[in-house]
């Protein structure tokens, strides 16, 4: 950053820890719960971002207590200075429904703005769940008008004002910098973004949950997310196409079947209207699919690990089966340390893919599956399913004269152990005029690849048109 940027951050930083100050001294009356939709944020001026924070810890997990810092030292507060601190920042596209009026004063009411997103208690449980943590959930409140570029321009003064809390916290406190974990969902992810620019990336860690693409892609890095924001960055891509944001913006970027479209949404033709009138609802399916999955991923019931790849196209093709640039640990979404990478310095900017299911725990296992065919004269058609008792999960290769070998990854709900039955179907008899299919060999194995795991294979199969051809594996999950 130069330091002309630096100086002007740190003199704004100063201006906001005064103004701060003198703003705060409304105290929360005891007993009672902090909603969103307090009296004293009912109304607001034009041109201005208001920003009020809630704290929820193990000891209140369902009734939020304002904070600010302040309310730190009074004994009432939960906020315990040795633990890790979790801000949760959300986005543009969190709420429901626009329902702002104006009035004749021109002012803005907030009426179902005023309600919490329903999602941010969800998320803060989970991640009480799964750590003892001081939760802060940031709520601002946009300026002027909800349209987007307008809501672009408020981001940079939020983040300063979470600076300002971050700040204080950490010189009248004594809360350590690599102790906060900033979680940011869409344009909050940019947010969390500037917050760490203002700490010159020594926040211990940002999470962007599909962080906003419209304006950002194209933006400079210091106004947007990227890695040198905090010391760990982990982003999760669930509608790069839409909301969210296509390039790697971390040190480890998870791309969900792609980054675009997620299984289990809805597609629409019209889908691109939605993001000039923000009614949300085909779209906004794919871009909070990366909240729902982090969240899933902080229950704990499975793992979502991804495979590093130069892109979607090449990881679907079997192209990258390990982890070898993280030397062998996969990362996983989730709040293991650094996504459970052992390497340091980590790579940045490293793509990594993993393809789900379309609901909860959304994860999948990743199955490579791969064809030999002897040299054909004329195209094919072979669909091979994969089955366990109650799952199929099956891909048509169209086979082609001039090659012999096909891979592809699939995702399926049960591990490699689990699959009971492999089928072959020559389908391509009315299309193609091929009539038998030699297979030299089909063979399924799980990623990531290990070197001492033999695939499954099945070998020397000749499939004739109408005649489905299978067979049972008898195998024993074993414990590791
Ligand atoms: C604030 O929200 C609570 C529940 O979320 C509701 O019961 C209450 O009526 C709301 N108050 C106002 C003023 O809208
Ligand atoms: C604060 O957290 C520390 C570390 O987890 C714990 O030992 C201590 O008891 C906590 N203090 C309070 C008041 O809960
Ligand atoms: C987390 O797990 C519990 C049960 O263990 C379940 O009720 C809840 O729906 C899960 N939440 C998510 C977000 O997966
Ligand atoms: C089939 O897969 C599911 C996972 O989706 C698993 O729960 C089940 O035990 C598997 N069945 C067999 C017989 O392996």
């Amino acid at each position: 950053m130069l330091w002309e940027d630096k100086a002007i951050l740190f003199s704004i930083l100063l201006v906001y820890s005064s103004s701060q100050v003198l703003a705060s001294g409304e105290s929360q009356e005891d007993g009672q719960c902090a909603e969103l939709n307090n009296t004293r944020w009912q109304e607001y001026r034009q041109q201005r971002v208001e920003v009020q924070y809630l704290l929820l810890t193990r000891k209140n997990p369902d009734c939020a207590q304002r904070f600010d810092q302040d309310s730190v030292s009074k004994p009432t507060s939960y906020f315990n200075t040795s633990r890790p601190t979790k801000v949760i920042i959300h986005g543009f596209s969190t709420q429901a429904k626009r329902e702002t009026v104006y009035t004749s004063s021109r002012r803005l009411t907030r009426s179902a703005l005023g309600r919490r997103p329903s999602w941010v208690t969800d998320l803060a449980q989970a991640l009480l769940g799964a750590q003892d943590a001081n939760v802060v959930v940031v709520d601002w409140i946009y300026g002027a008008s909800f349209a987007y570029n307008l809501v672009v321009e408020n981001y940079k003064e939020v983040a300063l004002q979470i600076s300002v809390l971050v700040n204080q916290l950490q010189q009248r406190h004594g809360c350590r910098l690599e102790s906060f974990h900033l979680i940011g969902v869409s344009l909050g992810a940019h947010v969390a973004g500037f917050v760490g620019t203002v700490f010159e990336g020594k926040i211990g860690r940002i999470t962007g949950l599909d962080p906003a693409g419209p304006m950002f892609k194209g933006a400079d890095t210091y106004d947007r997310l990227d890695p040198t924001d905090a010391l760990f960055v982990d982003a999760i891509h669930t509608d790069s196409d839409h909301f969210g944001i296509s390039i790697p913006v971390g040190h480890v970027d998870f791309f969900l079947n792609g980054g675009m479209d997620q299984t289990g949404c809805a597609r629409s033709r019209f889908a691109s209207i939605f993001l000039l009138f923000p009614v949300y609802g085909y779209v906004i399916c794919d871009h909070m699919r990366a909240l729902h999955v982090y969240m899933s991923a902080l229950n704990g019931t499975c793992q979502l690990m991804g495979i590093p790849c130069a892109s979607y196209e090449d990881f679907l093709k079997g192209s990258c089966v390990d982890c070898g640039v993280f030397k062998g640990r996969c990362p996983a979404i989730g709040l293991q340390e650094k996504s459970g990478i052992a390497m340091s310095p980590i790579p940045e900017q490293q793509k990594v893919f993993l393809l789900t299911t379309s609901s909860a725990p959304f994860c999948a296992h990743h199955i490579l599956l791969t064809l030999e065919v002897s040299p054909l004269d004329k195209s094919a058609e072979v669909e091979v399913t994969l089955t366990n008792w109650s799952h199929g999960t099956e891909h048509r290769f169209r086979l082609k004269p001039e090659a012999t070998v096909y891979r592809r990854v699939l995702a399926h709900p049960a591990a490699l152990c689990q699959i009971d039955s492999i089928r072959l179907k020559n389908t391509g008899a009315r299309l193609y005029r091929q009539g038998d299919v030699h297979v030299k060999s089909v063979c399924v194995s799980e990623l990531p690849l290990h070197r001492h795991e033999a695939p499954l294979c099945v070998n020397d199969i000749d499939i004739r048109r109408g005649v489905p051809w299978s067979h049972d594996f008898v195998q024993v999950c074993g414990t590791s």
